[in-house]
């Protein structure tokens, strides 16, 4: 009995992929470099006739019915280069390769092209969820040949993804090569800005309200019965209230103030860079993660560079209620970058993204799984032609609302010198953008002086440039 699918990677999301594709009834072979993991999983975890744990290459390939079909579930970079390059001698002309791993988009692309000269499709597969969404239903964005897709995968991975409460599953076809990815890589992107905005609020509650963990859990509690409930802020309650096992303190007192990543969130900030469009909530809750993880500069620099003169804040119900909304508006403002950032790939790449859509992809199953993602489904429904998320009528009306208690926030925090960086980041971006004039007829007059870069008028069309002779030399 060959297997329809085979899973190559047996770490944990490799492992809880390979549980849920058996679960909804399809066979799946299974492999891992090192035996031993594969031989742990089959004693611990394989219950179902539908799973075969395979010990060598050639068996996991030789088990495949064809056309071979190969989950790879890998680290990204370079062990998942060494991998292709080991399996594709194996292969079959029409064999399906899928890359369900945190790529760089641009490696897809590379991948996908150099497959396919070898006559193999390649598909770079988003998949966001983390174990218990990979085992019981993770958001799957996926890309590559769409006649390839519809054939061999659309079916599986409809079934094994998170599903809405309408039954509509949270798996779509993205586009061709590297898009899968890309859309993944601007979720994360998204991910850290959501996280960072979340610990702003927690430190602001912290350290000017002087809240106990219980009391903030019960904030973040009610925040996840308004607009606001998402996975994130309901895991942030838990966290707080979880005591730890080796202390009578709270679990979250005794870990270390100091933020890993993994590069998908540079990525994201990098691509708003290359592509010039403004993502700086996004860029910020990464440089956040920088500073953190400078813990002993921090220590020796807050010895050295006292705190201002603190502001007590006297109605803490109102400062609490305007933290609700500053996030809230935050939260927009770090999506509509997103989105943003979105709609100029899909135009540089000529990917035709499908925005409404890809909100819908991450209503469930994936790490920023919110309500608030209907809102903006039905923002691109109203207007799929949106230039950004601020201007649909829905948002422009919560934000216009939410600006005095926004600010109020800002300006107490910078005050009492808190550190809130996507907070205000996404408050300038909403002042930039909503500004007529900006002062860069100024920085293009400075660069005309020293660089001859020229500039163009307001009373001329776009397309003539000048020039002055700002001094004699
Ligand atoms: C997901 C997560 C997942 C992973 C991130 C964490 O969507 O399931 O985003 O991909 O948890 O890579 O990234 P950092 O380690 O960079 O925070």
């Amino acid at each position: 009995m060959k297997s329809y699918i085979g899973v190559y990677g047996l770490g944990v999301m490799g492992q809880s992929l390979a549980l849920n594709i058996a679960n909804h009834n399809y066979s799946v072979a299974v492999y891992n470099r090192s035996t031993d993991v594969t031989e742990k999983f089959a004693k611990d975890r394989i219950q179902s006739r539908k799973i075969t744990p395979t010990y060598s290459v050639e068996q996991f390939i030789n088990t495949l019915e064809s056309p071979r079909k190969i989950i790879l579930m890998v680290k990204a970079g370079a062990v998942t280069d060494a991998i292709i390059e080991s399996i594709v001698p194996l292969l079959s002309a029409g064999d399906i390769l899928i890359d369900c791993g945190n790529s760089y988009y641009k490696d897809t692309i590379r991948r996908n092209k150099s497959l396919l000269e070898k006559n193999i499709h390649f598909f770079g597969v988003g998949v966001s969820g983390g174990e218990r969404g990979a085992l019981e239903g993770p958001s799957i964005m996926p890309s590559g040949d769409e006649a390839n897709y519809n054939l061999y995968l659309r079916d599986l991975f409809n079934v094994i993804s998170a599903h809405t409460e309408d039954g509509s599953p949270c798996c779509d076809y993205i586009g061709p090569d590297g898009s899968g990815h890309y859309v993944k890589m601007v979720h994360n992107g998204i991910e850290y800005g959501d996280i960072q905005i979340i610990c702003e609020a927690y430190q602001l509650l912290k350290s000017v309200l002087h809240l106990n963990n219980e009391e903030m859990a019960d904030i973040f509690e009610k925040w996840n019965k308004g607009r606001l409930s998402s996975f994130l802020i309901e895991i942030t309650a838990q966290i707080l209230r979880r005591k730890d096992d080796l202390t009578d303190n709270y679990l979250v007192d005794m870990i270390l103030d100091e933020a890993g990543q993994k590069g998908t969130g540079k990525w994201t900030s990098m691509e708003g860079l290359d592509s010039g469009i403004a993502i700086p909530t996004i860029a910020e809750s990464v440089f956040a993660r920088c500073l953190s993880a400078i813990k002993p500069q921090r220590v020796q620099a807050s010895k050295q560079l006292p705190l201002p003169k603190q502001f007590e804040v006297e109605d803490k119900e109102k400062f609490i209620a305007d933290l609700e909304e500053a996030v809230y508006a935050s939260k927009i403002t770090s999506y509509a970058q997103g989105f943003t950032l979105l709609a100029e790939a899909s135009k540089e790449n000529n990917w035709d993204l499908k925005l409404g859509n890809i909100s819908l992809l991450w209503r469930e199953g994936c790490i920023i799984r919110a309500q608030f993602l209907e809102k903006i489904k039905q923002a691109f429904d109203q207007d799929a032609n949106l230039t950004n998320l601020l201007l649909a009528q829905q948002f422009k009306e919560e934000i216009i609302n939410a600006e005095k208690g926004w600010r109020n926030v800002v300006v107490t925090a910078i005050q009492n010198g808190v550190y809130i960086p996507c907070i205000t980041a996404s408050l300038q971006y909403y002042d930039g953008y909503r500004s007529e004039r900006l002062p860069a007829n100024l920085l293009q007059a400075q660069r005309d002086w020293f660089g001859a870069h020229t500039y163009h008028r307001v009373d001329k069309p776009h397309d003539q440039s000048f020039h002055t002779q700002w001094e004699e030399f």
